[in-house]
């Protein structure tokens, strides 16, 4: 029996992993699949939840780690996981994304000389300000298995010396996710519980550290939003990291009566969002994707994105920081000026599939 720890941290890991666990039911006389949850995110809407209704087991361990600078919540991790691969000594370790959770896994794995594979590999957005970029070089750089979900990053791969027999395209297992529970989606009932008419409202996202960690770029997204929740109605569902800077700043005061401000929202209730959604104004790196295998337009405040695909085919238009340029891009598409996307190569919900069939020949 072989032994496979995947790791969950953030919220963006969890409708990542889910499908892969489900799939390696099927391998369950040769694969024993565990699944270590390093607790970078704690709170209930943003981690418990996704267990929940993704239908998860509770995670064999639990590391506990929670919130802190880069470095201490880095090492926290890798102290805390290394103790259970001490104790586990597992076959392969599979980390997902570009979270911190994401590199201190993998490094600690590496040097224990246990092999990697990273799901969502090769992504560069080239900005290495941002630290999921250095998370994603330097866990490629390690990793035994690259699980490639488009294009882009068979190429960045290739250019960065990384030996081909290691890479897979095999498409995105969050898509996996949603296709999976698109019946579940569909009967959730947000829109009745909020009073949003379908494809009557925009739904607002926001949490890169570079939007919100500055009083400047935070009030100049909150005037924009303001100014389409006039006599149109805008969700904005606020991350703890958004949520605590509003009040660090003192920009309460800054933000419309008429915005439509909740709580983090949890997964099925927040694809029926996205899904019936007029335009969607995110940062977020995965609402890019859904809402693209979705065809809902998506806004993305930022100046570069790691997934071009989006934009090349899909329904993703990068706006930059600069809000008269996203505000302009807003007003074309409300007025009817929409691009028609289409669906990415293999995002087709068997991502999971491909990516157990290959775990399973490099063990076997
Ligand atoms: C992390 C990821 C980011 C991902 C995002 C999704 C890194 C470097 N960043 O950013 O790539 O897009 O998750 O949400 O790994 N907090 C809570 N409760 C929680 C979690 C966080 O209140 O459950 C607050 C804390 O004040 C914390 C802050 O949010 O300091 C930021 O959390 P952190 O995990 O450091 O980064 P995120 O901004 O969530």
């Amino acid at each position: 029996m072989q032994t496979v720890i995947s790791v969950v941290g953030a919220r963006p890991n969890f409708m990542k992993i889910a499908p892969i666990h489900f799939e390696f039911l099927k391998y369950k006389d040769k694969i024993r699949h565990l699944i270590c949850h390093t607790g970078q995110h704690y709170d209930e809407k943003m981690s418990k939840i996704f267990f929940d209704e993704l239908g998860l087991p509770t995670p064999d361990f639990y590391l506990g780690i929670g919130s802190g600078s880069h470095a201490v919540q880095t090492a926290g991790i890798m102290v805390a996981f290394e103790k259970i691969l001490l104790e586990q000594r597992p076959d392969l370790v599979i980390v997902a994304g570009d979270v911190n959770s994401t590199i201190a896994c993998s490094l600690v794995a590496k040097k224990m000389h246990i092999p990697v594979a990273h799901v969502e590999a090769g992504l560069r957005s080239f900005d290495r300000e941002m630290p999921e970029e250095i998370n994603r070089i330097l866990t490629d750089a390690i990793s035994d298995l690259l699980f490639v979900t488009e294009e882009s990053g068979l190429e960045h791969l290739k250019k960065e010396g990384i030996d081909a027999s290691k890479v897979f395209f095999t498409g995105n297992v969050m898509i996996d996710s949603l296709v999976s529970n698109l019946s579940l989606i569909d009967a959730s009932g947000i829109l009745q519980q909020l009073e949003l008419p379908k494809a009557g409202y925009l739904l607002a996202t926001i949490h890169r550290p570079s939007n919100v960690d500055t009083p400047e770029s935070l009030s100049g997204i909150l005037r924009l939003l303001n100014k389409y929740a006039q006599g149109r109605k805008v969700l904005f569902p606020v991350h703890p990291r958004t949520r605590s800077n509003i009040r660090t700043f003192g920009l309460e005061k800054d933000i419309s009566p008429e915005l439509i401000l909740t709580e983090p929202i949890g997964y099925i209730d927040f694809l029926c969002l996205v899904k019936n959604a007029r335009l969607i104004i995110t940062d977020s790196g995965g609402i890019q994707e859904e809402s693209t295998y979705l065809g809902i337009p998506c806004v993305t405040l930022r100046d570069n994105t790691e997934r071009p695909i989006t934009v090349k085919i899909g329904t993703n238009y990068l706006a930059g920081t600069d809000m008269s340029n996203a505000d302009r891009i807003i007003a074309e598409v409300l007025g009817g000026n929409v691009k028609k996307g289409s669906i990415p190569e293999l995002w087709d919900g068997k991502a999971a599939e491909r990516i157990c069939q290959a775990v399973y020949q490099f063990l076997m």
